[in-house]
């Protein structure tokens, strides 16, 4: 009998311990839902607004490029009550598979706070020689993309970036960026259209 009874407080202490954590979950699970709906926290968008590209040669004899290339982007916080640190962003260029570039876009020389509902201007400048070993078809590519006289050239950004909501800061965070662009030569003296790229971002 004593057993039995021992046995049943034991289930009934586990029963309300289990209804404890279940209420503790859908708890958790509200605040967090009201937290959404209220801070309604959003990515931000990323484009590119100019290119200026006024080099981009291949010697196949010592497989060098030489390029020069200015990017310019937009970053916006399309947050109501979000601002957003962008402490660091590094971005890479790259024609057809082969990396030709990086340029510190952020660093802590130039960090800054992005206040909600407001857009920042930033920029990259790509300018050098690069050893490449492209293969023939990669070449065949270039040539053709210099007849055109618009290249096709990738851009990826790695960010480093905290929200801050009131007077506290997220951890850092580190999204991916990747713009597809389409840089049209600039011939010294012609006026040459880039058409604003949207870039992807991925978190
Ligand atoms: C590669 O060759 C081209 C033409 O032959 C030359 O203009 C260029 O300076 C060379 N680049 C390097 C890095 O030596
Ligand atoms: C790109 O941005 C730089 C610096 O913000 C500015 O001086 C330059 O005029 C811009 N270039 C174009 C083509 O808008």
């Amino acid at each position: 009998m004593a057993d039995k009874h021992g046995r049943s407080c034991c289930c009934c202490l586990f029963g309300i311990l289990w209804k404890i954590l279940v209420a503790l979950i859908v708890l958790v699970g509200l605040v967090f839902l009201i937290f959404w709906l209220v801070v309604q926290p959003r990515s931000f968008k990323f484009q590119v607004t100019e290119a200026d590209l006024t080099q981009f040669d291949y010697y196949t004899n010592n497989h060098t490029l030489h390029y020069n290339m200015v990017l310019n982007f937009t970053a916006r916080n399309p947050n109501k009550k979000l601002s957003i640190y962008y402490d660091k962003v590094e971005a890479l260029a790259f024609y057809e598979d082969a990396r030709f570039a990086n340029y510190d876009v952020i660093t802590h020389m130039n960090s800054f706070r992005q206040y909600k509902k407001s857009t920042s201007p930033m920029s990259a400048v790509f300018s050098g020689k690069k050893v490449l070993m492209l293969n023939s078809e990669q070449v065949s590519k270039l040539n053709q993309d210099k007849s055109d006289g618009v290249y096709d050239i990738y851009v990826k950004l790695n960010f480093r970036i905290r929200f801050r909501l009131g007077d506290s800061i997220s951890g850092n965070l580190k999204p991916k960026v990747k713009c597809h662009l389409k840089v049209p030569f600039s011939k010294s003296g012609t006026f040459t259209l880039f058409e604003t790229t949207k870039c992807s971002v991925h978190f």
